[in-house]
């Protein structure tokens, strides 16, 4: 049987790209915020509906460059989650701050906003919630906490390509959100990603910071680094917007197809969405536990034998890394130590034939 991977990058058709491609050779202009670029960054607004969008070569750059933004002291603690990819705390650390690691809250896995205060001290600086797999933080709690403790806001948006709670982009919350446009992502410019922010003051700080702080010909402003998206990029972000929604269509198909197969199978938990929030089908995590015959980790196995690629993500926790473990300040992580070894991610991507999700589904159900 041919590998089944948990994704597949969203590839748009090739001629069409040659076509994006014709372009950028005819015009010799190949980066420093071309044509592409600017036109990707204006469409991005309308699809993300968010009022400021600035492009990045990479989402860990821009949230690199999201933090530096926020201007938040030296030293200073910054409360996340550690059931993330490894950047969004990396980041925290090369802005010379100190991640702060909260729970997680069992069905979205986002971070426990009831758990947030007891972390605040007179060094917290920031909350950076991260949206993980697609369901949202608890934007409105966040959001209150911050304001009473003056504390910056800054979201992981990573996951939720086009998310909207009551019909606000995800990534108007908060003073500042990084997303990805990495292959595996719902959306993908190869590598990349943008900021979202409401603050229209912010956009030059941001120019500069993306551009090693250069505003004009003989002016450095600030001390940024090089984050800018090139054309090709840009190019491929033109085509998969074209296609992104039709991706979608197909996820939800899939997500049918898993809900109703799986959703009786005792010891399988499906978390849910908020009802005021749309999907970004960029992943679907199953929760194995008691009375499931097998525990996580032996599911995997099976899958694995089988040649499906299902993944533990996030195992192990950014609390596990060697480079965080004993070393960082932590609040009780006990969803977080009890999920890490529950969820699984199962293969979703549009192209995945129904023979397959029929077979994926089969082996959770113990008939093959
Ligand atoms: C939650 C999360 N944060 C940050 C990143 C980093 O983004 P990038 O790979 O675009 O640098 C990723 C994934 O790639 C992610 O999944």
């Amino acid at each position: 049987m041919d590998k089944i991977y948990v994704t597949r990058p969203l590839l748009p058709d090739l001629d069409n790209y040659i076509s994006e491609v014709k372009d950028i050779f005819d015009s010799r202009w190949l980066t420093n915020m071309g044509v592409k670029h600017n036109e990707l960054e204006t469409k991005l607004k309308d699809v993300l509906k968010v009022p400021n969008v600035s492009l990045f070569n990479n989402g860990t750059i821009a949230l690199l460059t999201a933090l530096k933004a926020m201007d938040l002291p030296f030293g200073s603690e910054v409360i996340t989650t550690p059931f993330t990819f490894a950047a969004t705390p990396h980041c925290i650390v090369w802005n010379n701050c100190k991640p702060v690691f909260c729970d997680i809250e069992p069905n979205t896995m986002t971070i426990d906003s009831d758990k947030i205060e007891s972390l605040i001290t007179p060094n917290t600086s920031a909350i950076l919630g991260v949206h993980v797999y697609g369901f949202p933080c608890d934007v409105e709690k966040i959001d209150k906490i911050a304001k009473k403790h003056n504390l910056k806001v800054i979201y992981d948006a990573a996951h939720t390509f086009s998310t909207e709670i009551d019909g606000q982009g995800i990534g108007t919350f908060g003073d500042i959100t990084m997303f990805s446009f990495h292959a595996t992502k719902l959306f993908n410019t190869i590598e990349g990603g943008c900021l979202t922010y409401n603050d229209e003051n912010l956009k030059r700080r941001i120019y500069n910071l993306r551009n090693f702080g250069i505003q004009s010909e003989e002016v450095v402003e600030d001390i940024g680094i090089n984050g800018k998206m090139n054309e090709f990029q840009a190019a491929m972000g033109l085509e998969n917007l074209k296609i992104f929604e039709k991706e979608k269509q197909n996820r939800a198909r899939i997500k049918q197809y898993y809900d109703n197969n799986l959703s009786k199978i005792k010891g399988i938990r499906i978390p849910q969405m908020p009802k005021d929030t749309t999907n970004s089908y960029q992943y679907y995590p199953i929760i194995i536990e008691k009375p499931y015959p097998l525990n996580r980790d032996e599911l995997y196995n099976v899958f694995k034998s089988k040649n499906i690629m299902v993944r533990k993500y996030f195992y192990p926790a950014c609390n596990d890394f060697e480079c965080y473990k004993g070393s960082v300040i932590t609040g009780d992580l006990s969803v977080v130590n009890e999920m890490k070894h529950k969820v699984l991610c199962l293969p979703y991507y549009g192209t995945l034939t129904q023979t397959d999700i029929e077979t994926i589904c089969e082996i959770l159900k113990g008939e093959l």
